[in-house]
């Protein structure tokens, strides 16, 4: 635990920033099963939005174990790290006025709460959104054999096979990708942006 620190305001302020470089900070935090979608929405979104020349940067569950994660596991206190950590990061990124895209199965709520906490708390927009499939959808899907490995035993702790996911109750989007393609869903997204002024 560090002791003795001081938190050190930089010279320019949240609000000069966002007037400086024209946009505001805001975190979509994408959560959902294996293979629901996250990834897939996340890159499109990403591409969409720095084609409209936003400031626009995704951290995704797969590539932040490679590194600044890489010592954690799928246990319950693992993944509860790794969104805390994450949703600092994710802070840090939108203090800087970054639209941040997050794909992060996130499975608990109490994790996920602790996020948009720490957002709100420093008046930064956070935005949770549900990337819906039902289970034996995303089992049929499949891509990386995973869901096969669980059922087998091979992989333990496989979230919705043998460890749980918590669905938002209240999320702000709720896309339910068996019913809409990756453009409709980038659409919905986009138009949620547009209508609450981050875009
Ligand atoms: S979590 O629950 O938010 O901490 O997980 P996350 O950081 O998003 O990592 C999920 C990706 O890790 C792979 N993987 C597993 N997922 C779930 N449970 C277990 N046991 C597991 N082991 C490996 C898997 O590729 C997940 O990626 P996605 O993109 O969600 O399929």
């Amino acid at each position: 635990m560090a002791t003795n620190i001081t938190f050190h305001p930089g010279s320019v302020g949240s609000s000069e920033r966002i007037d400086l470089l024209k946009q505001k900070g805001v975190t979509i935090w994408l959560t959902g099963l294996s293979a629901s979608g996250k990834s897939t929405i996340a890159c499109a979104l990403e591409q969409h939005l720095l084609h409209l020349r936003k400031f626009s940067y995704r951290l995704d569950g797969d590539n932040v174990r490679f590194g600044l994660n890489k010592d954690l596991g799928f246990d319950e206190v693992s993944r509860n790290e790794n969104i805390r950590r994450i949703g600092e990061v994710a802070k840090l990124f939108a203090d800087a006025c970054a639209i941040t895209i997050t794909a992060f199965i996130s499975p608990y709520i109490a994790d996920r709460a602790l996020v948009r906490e720490l957002h709100e708390k420093s008046s930064l927009g956070f935005i949770e959104v549900f990337v819906d499939a039902p289970l034996e959808v995303v089992e049929g899907r499949d891509p990386k054999g995973l869901y096969k490995k669980a059922r087998t035993g091979e992989i333990k702790d496989f979230t919705g096979i043998s460890a749980p996911y918590e669905a938002p109750p209240n999320p702000e989007i709720h896309l339910k990708t068996n019913e809409l393609d990756v453009t409709q869903s980038v659409a919905v997204i986009v138009d949620y942006l547009t209508s609450n002024g981050f875009i």
